[in-house]
């Protein structure tokens, strides 16, 4: 074996979900560039293009240690042509005139802002910008239609731009908890998402949540936003029956009981004193309502407010699912797109939220834990912690 130091002497798997991704690596000035040309194939519809980039920024975190020469890649999989020259530029001149010039353009740079409201995805987004819109203030300037997610997403722009920390996540499970208890005690709630893998903030806050007694979990949804509700703790919210999965799983389509998998976006009023008082640095300040809620975004300010909107989503699976549901809602979103890729190329299987079927077999394979699904699938168990991919 290579002295280790040397990135091309560890045997790196193709698949993301056969390897371990840590939060943090030593390749954020590579990833970056590799993520913003993958952002910007998004934005143009071209998703293989947009996962080839980010595939490749993927292996590039999973490296013990910073590349410093193309010689580094050399056993490397899944870096393409178009990569490999963007890394090249960087590692010679330290920067990628194709990524620069994708940074600075209009569009890249509108389709950001645009696609960073809630409830606004690349279609809506792309039409507003081929009609000359830039900006959320540009949507209200010209009076655009906006569905109500949308108008809570330019009500609320500013607060939802800012990162969500893990203090403010702990607040808000507080919430969750006490909310789920009082309408179903006995139930259980788990923190999902970028927080399950150690982020150290999110754009959002995710739970799941269940009751062991198999049925329990059953017309929950309204139950808990009701009891947000009356406590003035929402300032919007919409539950859906989970969607996800007529749409996206195809073949692992459970049986019927599994249409009631629901899903519930909202976003939260959280008092920031609240926040001050976990995070432990001052006493809980007094609530100062300034009565400013119903001015423009960008003229409200939390530090005077008293409170901020953070994005949190709310995911009721039943006990028998819980495995499977906690295995795909923590993500990263790359993981998941490569666990499924793998079930189905490498195992004919089919995996998702619900249930991991075997297309073999023609069965449902049951799990009570994540460390069973990934037995199933032939994988060595990663832990949360390295599923940064
Ligand atoms: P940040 O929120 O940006 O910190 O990152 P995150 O990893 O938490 O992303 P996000 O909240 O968007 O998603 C969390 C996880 O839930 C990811 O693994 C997604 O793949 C998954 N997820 C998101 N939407 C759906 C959905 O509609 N159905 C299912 N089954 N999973 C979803
Ligand atoms: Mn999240
Ligand atoms: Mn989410």
């Amino acid at each position: 074996p290579k002295p280790s130091g040397d990135p091309s002497a560890m045997q790196m798997k193709s698949y993301a979900c056969q390897r371990r991704t840590p939060l943090k690596h030593h390749n954020s000035f590579l990833t970056e560039a590799l993520e913003i040309l993958s952002q910007n194939a998004e934005y143009n519809d071209n998703e293989g293009r947009s996962v080839a980039f980010r595939r490749a920024a993927s292996v590039l975190k999973a490296l013990p240690c910073r590349v410093k020469s193309m010689e580094d890649l050399r056993c490397l999989p899944c870096l393409g042509d178009h990569s490999q020259r963007v890394i090249k530029e960087i590692l010679e001149d330290g920067s990628s005139r194709e990524v620069e010039s994708t940074r600075q353009s209009e569009q890249f740079q509108a389709m950001k802002a645009l696609t960073g409201i809630f409830g606004v995805g690349v279609r809506t987004a792309d039409r507003w910008f081929r009609e000359g819109l830039r900006s959320p203030d540009d949507l209200i300037r010209t009076g655009q239609q906006l569905n109500r997610a949308q108008q809570a997403g330019v009500q609320y722009y500013n607060d939802l731009q800012k990162p969500v920390t893990k203090v403010e996540a702990d607040v808000i499970s507080d919430i969750v908890e006490k909310a789920v208890h009082s309408v179903l005690p006995g139930a259980e709630i788990q923190l999902m998402g970028g927080f399950r893998r150690g982020k150290e903030v999110g754009h959002d806050v995710d739970f799941l949540i269940t009751h062991p007694e198999e049925g329990k979990e059953e017309g929950l949804m309204p139950k808990i936003t009701n009891w947000l509700e009356e406590q003035g703790l929402l300032l919007y919210q919409k539950t859906t029956r989970n969607s996800y999965l007529e749409k996206m799983d195809g073949p692992a389509r459970p049986p019927n009981n599994m249409d009631r998998f629901e899903r519930c976006f909202s976003i939260f009023k959280l008092q920031t004193s609240a926040v001050r008082y976990k995070s432990n640095f001052t006493a809980p300040a007094e609530d100062v309502s300034t009565g400013r809620e119903n001015e423009k975004p960008s003229e409200r300010d939390s530090e005077e407010s008293g409170w901020r909107a953070v994005r949190v989503d709310l995911v009721v699976s039943p006990y028998s699912q819980f495995a499977f549901a906690t295995l795909g809602w923590t993500g990263s979103k790359l993981f998941e797109r490569e666990l499924r890729r793998w079930a189905g190329q490498e195992k004919n299987m089919s995996l998702s939220s619900h249930a991991l079927y075997d297309s073999k077999q023609n069965l449902y394979l049951r799990a009570k834990t994540e460390e069973e699904i990934f037995a199933y699938l032939g994988l060595e168990f990663i832990p949360p912690s390295e599923r940064n991919a």
